[in-house]
């Protein structure tokens, strides 16, 4: 804790006090991984096993963050990654993560399972950079409405999320009956934001995501031929969510996306796939020079952030963090998160000797085996 404002100083802080603040089923929901939580764990441990190679004397008396993700301006390279059912922490939902977004100038992704509306979100922060979440539906004629919804809303990006056909074996909730309660009431309370309307008549069944009201909507027999039909359908761009290997990077290119997202979903999805880190440099080695790519997955603090960018990622996005900041304290929880995760980029940067995000070059960054030799 920090002792002068007395708010948590680290995101790591935050993390400490959801565990203890929040309802015991919403904790194991957003901290589990799937199956061994294998993937979960060495998405932090391969941030750590990286070291950073400063250089000194640079004039690093001025810093500069700002970027351009897919011809827009944000401020920082650090942006919020769909994260689903806000609801579950703050009554304010994705409309206090958006407004904690917008004024710090970033980018937020809109999760396909909100609480809140694109259309709320939107008009309750009209300037911020948005892209919405799609999942590859069977029903693409929701799809299409979803789409044609995000283009009226001033939506600037589809992030459509191709790494589950199937759902993950959450490890710290499949037995427990009473998640998939606490889940019913949340959206029983705080509503199902775009979703609402296709809902009717159906059944929302015992577990939301297991129901046929939400597993009838994903369409495991897709093939990247469903990518092809969604480029044929708008102008917006489109970022793949969940690749990992550069063969999928480079069917992702040839299939016509504009960005990439190096992600496994937060070690949820399949276990033991590698860290999302570990997969950035053959991603961005197949694919950099001709789309952006972007990474998520255990990005905690300001260092993270500076290695991630340092081996080819032009932007970091995070999920569980911002679930901290908006559980302490709505709005102002989730711009703090950002604001220190901020600070400790800009800090990073000093120390390594940069000014701008342009200055951070793979060069600053080795795996520690370098070190090992010695
Ligand atoms: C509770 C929770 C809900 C999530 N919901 C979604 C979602 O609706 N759509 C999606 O594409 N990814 C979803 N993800 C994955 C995140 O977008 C992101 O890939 C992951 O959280 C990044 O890892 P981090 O939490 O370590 O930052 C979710 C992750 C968590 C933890």
């Amino acid at each position: 804790m920090s002792r002068m404002t007395d708010k948590p100083a680290s995101v790591a802080d935050y993390g400490d006090l959801f565990k203890q603040r929040v309802h015991e089923m919403a904790c194991l929901y957003y901290e589990s991984g799937s199956d061994e939580e294998i993937t979960l764990e060495q998405n932090r441990k391969a941030f750590k096993r990286l070291r950073i190679r400063p250089r000194l004397l640079q004039d690093v008396s001025s810093n500069d963050l700002s970027l351009s993700l897919l011809g827009h301006r944000v401020d920082l390279p650090i942006c919020i990654a769909p994260t689903a059912l806000h609801g579950i922490v703050n009554p304010d939902a994705e409309v206090a993560t958006a407004k904690a977004a917008e004024t710090m100038g970033t980018c937020m992704v809109l999760s396909l399972h909100a609480n809140k509306s694109m259309e709320e979100v939107r008009a309750k922060t009209p300037n911020g950079l948005k892209w919405l979440n799609l999942y590859v539906f069977r029903n693409r004629t929701v799809t299409l409405d979803l789409v044609r919804r995000a283009e009226c809303t001033n939506y600037k990006g589809l992030v459509l999320t191709i790494d589950n056909p199937s759902l993950g074996q959450l490890a710290r909730t499949r037995h427990r009956k009473e998640s998939s309660v606490h889940f019913r009431k949340t959206i029983e309370t705080h509503g199902y934001g775009h979703l609402e309307k296709y809902l009717k008549g159906y059944d929302m069944g015992p577990i939301v995501g297991t129901t046929p009201s939400d597993m009838d909507r994903r369409d495991p027999s897709a093939t990247w031929e469903y990518v092809d039909w969604l480029r044929t359908q708008t102008n917006l761009p489109i970022i793949v969510k969940g690749v990992l290997t550069e063969e999928d990077a480079i069917l992702a290119v040839n299939h016509g996306v504009n960005a990439v997202i190096v992600s496994n979903h937060g070690g949820r999805l399949l276990d033991s796939v590698p860290a999302s880190i570990e997969a950035l440099p053959e991603v961005v080695r197949a694919i950099g020079d001709k789309v952006e790519v972007y990474i998520d997955g255990g990005i905690r603090n300001g260092i993270d952030v500076f290695k991630a960018l340092a081996l080819g990622a032009k932007a970091v996005f995070v999920g569980r963090p911002i679930l901290y900041g908006l559980a302490h304290s709505g709005e102002e929880g989730v711009h703090h998160i950002l604001e220190i995760l901020k600070t400790e980029l800009i800090r990073t940067m000093q120390f390594a000797g940069c000014r701008s995000l342009s200055d951070i070059k793979p060069s600053f960054v080795v795996h520690e085996s370098h070190y090992t030799k010695l």
